[in-house]
Parts: structure tokens; sequence; C-alpha cells
């Protein structure tokens, strides 16, 4: 518990030079088996994955967040249900339409940074990153109006965040005491209910036209007998969708945006590419293919930042990984980070090289190496919508300003909260390009 709350991933580092790749813990009496190392992934995520679900701590903790939508699902046939429902919305055509969505509250924001480029003015980018990623979800996946009642339902969705991510460091009294900040925390979700119930309502009002995330889940509702027009559990899982896309974009958002700042050659490069490749355009999905280094320094900030950092499962019958026992209820730990710097996969771990994604490079490490957005069935269902965003911001970004650290950026470290986000925030300065 001392290495929950504290330092977790120096404890995990430690434990994983004394003992190797798959190691016992006690955490508050019960017993849990980490694992780093990509073929144990493999083994519980994708090849037996059916004796493993989500009956664990890390989803009960989060469960007054994400409630009985798909994210924490313990699995099984109503998890099935549940992503029938919503894949679709994420399909590759599905979201090359979206690119354009995605793209003008990009520029609105590179618009409103005309201006600031001057060597005083600082840039707080953790605030940028909330804003557009939060941006991004209601309007580009839920087509939500921008206004007044939208921005405070922002500022609702950023202290729900807090309450969790200091809950998950501390957790006792349980969430669901009546507690000042459970009690908090419950009055935001029913504030948040109740404004995603109203966006379902007007929706089905003005008929279910639109080829956003909000109509093709409509569709898909009214065309599953099972499902059959549920507006509890819609409203759920866009309550799902709407965390799951948010916060893991934001924090990937101010590291890349930190990393190019701190790497002036990966930045001159990156330049080059985009100039080359845009000619000064806003980016199209089928530019997208064509933006390869951009696409390479998303994944180098997400395998050295991955922001959804730890996963559990739990075995419902015994197994053996790799011959070790694995008796029935055991609590399987998953540290994506460690396993994202482990040395025999990852030469000079602590290195930010994008070159480690050049299709040869890719091709000579093992399956499950890289995974931050988890792997086998229950892997990401935003992953490409994930990675589209984000290579989109790069490339407008660096299309129009060079990235310079302010003298008040530190060193920028991991925090160890829900997320992985930079301590202390990340302040750049802007240099207009020609
Ligand atoms: C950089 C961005 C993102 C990262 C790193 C990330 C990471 C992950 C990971 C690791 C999981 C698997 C959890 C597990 O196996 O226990 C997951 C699941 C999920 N993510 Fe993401 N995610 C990102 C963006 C998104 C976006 C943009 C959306 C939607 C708009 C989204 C929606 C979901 C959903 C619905 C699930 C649950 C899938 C299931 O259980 O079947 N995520 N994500």
């Amino acid at each position: 518990m001392a290495a929950l709350r504290g330092d977790l991933i120096g404890f995990l580092e430690r434990i994983h030079r004394k003992y190797g790749d798959i190691v016992r813990i006690r955490v508050l009496g019960k017993s849990v088996i980490v694992l780093n190392h990509p073929d144990y992934f493999e083994h519980v995520l994708v090849k037996n994955q059916k004796n493993y679900d989500k009956k664990t701590y890390l989803y009960k903790v989060l469960k007054p967040a994400f409630g009985n939508g798909i994210i924490g699902h313990v699995g099984g046939k109503e998890w099935r249900r549940q992503r029938r429902l919503i894949q679709p919305s994420f399909y590759r055509s599905r979201v090359d339409g979206l690119v354009p969505k995605v793209t003008e509250p990009i520029a609105e924001m590179i618009q409103r940074w005309r201006g600031r480029a001057t060597p005083d003015d600082v840039i707080d980018i953790a605030d940028e990153a909330q804003q557009l990623s939060l941006q991004v979800v209601f309007t580009a996946l839920f087509g939500a109006e921008p206004g007044g009642k939208r921005r405070a339902i922002e500022d609702l969705f950023v202290e729900a965040h807090h309450i969790l991510s200091n809950f998950f460091r501390r957790p006792f009294p349980p969430l669901g005491w009546p507690t000042p900040r459970g009690n908090r925390l419950r009055e935001i979700t029913g504030t948040l209910d109740h404004y995603i119930d109203q966006l379902v309502r007007d929706r089905l009002r003005a008929g279910m036209h639109g080829d956003d995330v909000l109509s093709i889940l409509i569709e898909g509702l009214h065309r599953n007998a099972e499902t059959g027009g549920d507006r509890e559990l819609l409203g759920q899982e866009v309550q799902n969708i709407m965390i799951g896309g948010y916060e893991t974009v934001s924090t990937t958002m101010q590291w890349l945006l930190y990393m190019v700042a701190t790497h002036p050659q990966v930045q001159e490069r990156l330049h080059h590419e985009v100039d080359e490749v845009l000619s000064g355009s806003i980016p199209a999905h089928a530019d997208l293919p064509r933006l390869t280094y951009t696409r390479m320094i998303v994944d180098e900030t997400l395998r050295c930042y991955p922001p959804a950092w730890h996963l559990m499962r739990r075995a419902v019958a015994e197994d053996a990984i790799a011959g070790y026992r694995v008796p029935p209820n055991s609590e399987i730990y998953f540290n994506i980070f460690t396993l994202h710097h482990h040395p025999d996969l990852w030469p000079s771990p602590d290195r930010f090289d994008p070159d480690r994604f050049s299709p040869e490079q890719r091709a000579r490490r093992p399956r499950n190496a890289y995974v931050p957005f988890g792997s086998g069935p229950r892997k990401c269902v935003g992953d490409y919508f994930a990675v589209v965003e984000l290579t989109l911001l790069l490339s407008m970004v660096a299309q129009a300003y060079r990235l310079v650290p302010a003298p008040e950026q530190r060193r920028a470290q991991p925090d160890q909260q829900l997320t992985l986000q930079p301590k202390g925030g990340v302040w750049l300065s802007l240099e207009e390009r020609g």
C-alpha cells in the first residue's frame, strides 16, 4: 500500500530487477501476480482470455465513475452485447469521416494562440489539452452544442477526475460511503447522467440522422433486438466513451507537445514532414498515411508515457502462465509503463526515440511488447480514433509553431495518478513559423 501511494513504478522496477518477469506480491492480505513480459500479456489478454475477467480491485475503484458501462464491466455475455453496440461507431471508415470535425477545434485553438507567439508568453498546455480533448469528445463524437451549459459540464468532468485520482491513491473510506468526496462524486455523476440523458433525448426527438458516434449508437440500439431502445444503457455507454476518450487523450497531448519541444532534432524532422505532406493545408484523412514520422512520434510518446498505465484481471479458474501456477481467483496486475521500459525489449528505455517505430524496428519486436491500448478482445475501442486525433493535433501545431520550453518548465516526471500526467504541468512558448 505504501508503494501504491508513493512511487509505484519505482517499486515495480525494483521487484522486476530482483525477481524477474513474473512475481507474486501481497497487497492488503491479497495475493497479486505481477506480469512484465509480452508473452504473459498475450496469455492472459489474448490466448486464454476466457479465463480472465475484470472482477478486480482496479475496476471496483472506478465503478462509481464507469457504472455498469463497458469499461469496467466484468466481462461475459453482457459485456459482449455492449461491445457490439459500441464497436461500429469506431470503424476506421467512420473515424475517417470524423476528421473534419476533429481538425475544426484544433484549428480554432491554433488561431486562438495567434498573437501569443512571443518569448514572454507562456501557454499552459495542460489547460489547453483538457479543453481541446473535451471539445473533441463533445462535439465530434456526440454533436453537443458548445455553450455555457457544456462548459459547466466540462468543469464537472475535470472535478470528477480529481476525486477519482485522489481516491485511487487513498482508497479509504470507499466512495460509496456518505463522506464529502463520495457525496460530491454522486452529485457530479447525477448531473452528468442528466445532461447525457438530455443529449440523447434531443437527438431522438430530432431523428437519428448524422454520422457521429451518438447517431451510430442510437441506430445500433434500435437495430439490436436485445437492447431494443434501452435509453439507460445508451446513456451509460455515452458516459463511458466520454470518460475513456477524454482523460487519456488530453494527457497524451501534453506529453506529445512536451517531448517535441524538448527534442529539437525530432521537431526539425517533424516540421520537414508536415511541410512536405500538407503544404500548408489542413490535414484530411487521406494525408494520415503519409504523416509517418508524426505517427512515430505519437507512438513513441505513448510508449514512454502510456496514460492508462495499468490493467488488472482476475483468474476465474486455475491456470498456469509459462509454468507458473495461477490459483483460481488470483488478481493479475499488468503495468504498461514497466513493460514499455523493459530493458530486453527497449534498449536505453528512457531515451525518447521515435525511430523505434520504423517498420523495420517494429517487425523485430515481439507481439504485445507495445500495448498502450491493451490487447485482445477488450482492447481499447477508441484506439484508432485516439491515434488519428493525436496525429492531427501534432501535425497542425507543427505547421504553425515551433514549440519551446518556457523558463518555468522543469524536467517533466510522470505523476502516478489515475493517468500518468506530467507532474507540474507543461509550459511552452511558441515561435510562429513562416
Ligand atoms: C491515448 C488514448 C487512449 C488510451 C491510451 C486508451 C487506453 C485504453 C486501454 C488500455 C483500454 C483497455 C483496458 C483493459 O483492458 O482493462 C481501453 C479500453 C477502452 N477505451 Fe480507451 N484509450 C484511449 C482512448 C480512447 C478513446 C478516444 C475512446 C473513445 C472515444 C476510448 C474508449 C475506450 C473504451 C470504451 C474501452 C473499453 C473497451 C472494452 O472493455 O471492451 N479510449 N482504453
